[in-house]
């Protein structure tokens, strides 16, 4: 007996590709029950594939598939279970993870929101962009968001290969902490009572509450002012909105640095304005304010003057509210350096409290060492203006606001 008359005839032999893949390689073994077959490449014989091979392959593929489940199975199972919302966004912005946690401070469904593009709600930068950008994570980041609640937020990078792939971001409520830190400012009757009792005489008193101000429109073109609300006792609010702002700063440490005193900033507060004297107007009334206001320098002389030869205040309130409207660069050259961080703070929180005052602005302010962070919101973008200001070498500069989420 002869081979041939054994064999399985070249023509009946299926032949493999070495790009052919092993699941369409094992059901050729058992269609021809074949202990091995050939590959061929362009008609050539390039090698052969026995079965133990290929079952040998597919084992290992199937365990390390098994354990790939797993893994990811757990690490799921870890996402769900963190008690911080978790949201990953891939470079293009889309959303891959979104775990329970995220689902339930944000009231949305995961399985709608993977995928998708997610909303950045945010003027300015948003740190996600910085943190693409940067590659630099960021935490604890105060965002608070449109319907009132405060997130404190972490942003880090996903790397791959030193590349920034994605942003995970983990956030978690704050608001009762943060509500609990405003309480003081929230109870506005006990300050304005405590506040009463400050104020030197009731003549002051008398003059702040009757001293107006107004709410407007600016007309750009015309360069006039249409008067929309007419505040009866601004001069009063504005000291006592002053006040808060102060008291907020002083809760976050601003005291501790040398060179402010609580005492010469209240008492400066208290007269900065007291030398003013505002126009009448009534509502709907349109006015050129250039024309109609006197030009600031006026009343801080004034005040000054009154704060020194009425109420016997010391030289340091006498300085700060004389110049509380001037610039640096228009200081005379006798103005005690001193003082300058102190006129800095004042102005500061000057120019806040009138953002309170007449714009009903949210203000957010953090202090880190000499510098004051102050995130500010106006019903107006255009007054919008987040900025940090050093207390000491008054630079001033520009900063991102602070970031709304995805919601
Ligand atoms: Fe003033
Ligand atoms: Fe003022």
């Amino acid at each position: 007996m002869k081979v041939k008359e054994l064999m399985t005839p070249k023509e009946s032999i299926p032949c493999m590709s070495p790009e052919t893949y092993l699941d369409a390689a094992m059901s050729t073994f058992f269609e021809t029950q074949l202990p091995e077959l050939p590959v061929l490449e362009n008609e050539r014989l390039v090698g052969s594939l026995p079965l133990r091979s290929v079952l040998r392959g597919t084992t290992e593929a199937l365990i390390s598939l098994k354990h790939k489940e797993e893994r990811e199975k757990r690490s799921s199972i870890i996402l769900q279970s963190i008690n911080e919302g978790l949201i990953m966004i891939d470079k293009n912005l889309v959303i891959r993870e979104y775990n329970r946690a995220a689902e339930e401070l944000l009231g949305a469904e995961a399985s709608e929101r993977i995928g998708s593009k997610a909303v950045v709600i945010t003027r300015g930068t948003s740190p996600v962009f910085e943190v693409m950008q940067t590659g630099k994570p960021r935490f604890n980041v105060m965002s608070p968001l449109s319907d009132g609640r405060i997130f404190s937020v972490n942003y880090v990078p996903m790397l791959e290969n030193g590349n920034v792939v994605g942003v995970i971001q983990t956030f978690r409520d704050i608001t009762g902490q943060e509500e609990m830190r405003s309480q003081l400012l929230a109870s506005r009757d006990e300050l304005d009572r405590a506040f009463a009792l400050t104020l030197p005489n009731s003549r002051v008193e008398h003059k702040l509450k009757n001293t107006p101000e107004y709410r407007d429109v600016y007309d750009p073109d015309t360069g006039e002012i249409t008067i929309t609300e007419v505040i009866a006792d601004g001069g009063y609010k504005h000291v006592v909105n002053a006040l808060k702002v102060l008291a907020d700063l002083n809760n976050k440490g601003i005291m501790s640095l040398l060179g402010i005193s609580k005492d010469v900033l209240v008492q400066s507060i208290i007269f900065h304005d007291l030398g003013k004297s505002q126009p009448q107007f009534e509502i709907g009334q349109t006015a050129d304010p250039l024309d109609e206001f006197e030009e600031s320098y006026a009343h801080a002389q004034r005040s000054a003057d009154i704060a020194a030869h009425f109420y016997q205040r010391n030289a340091d309130v006498i300085w700060l509210v004389k110049y509380h409207h001037h610039q640096e660069t228009q200081l005379p050259s006798d103005f005690p350096n001193h003082l300058k961080p102190m006129l800095r703070l004042l102005k500061l929180v000057d120019g806040l409290s009138a953002a309170l005052t007449r714009r009903d602005a949210t203000i957010r302010l953090d202090v880190d060492g000499t510098r004051v962070y102050v995130y500010e919101r106006n019903a107006h973008p255009d007054f919008n203006k987040s900025r940090v200001v050093d207390l000491f070498t008054g630079e001033i500069i520009e900063i991102p606001d602070y970031p709304i989420i995805e919601g």
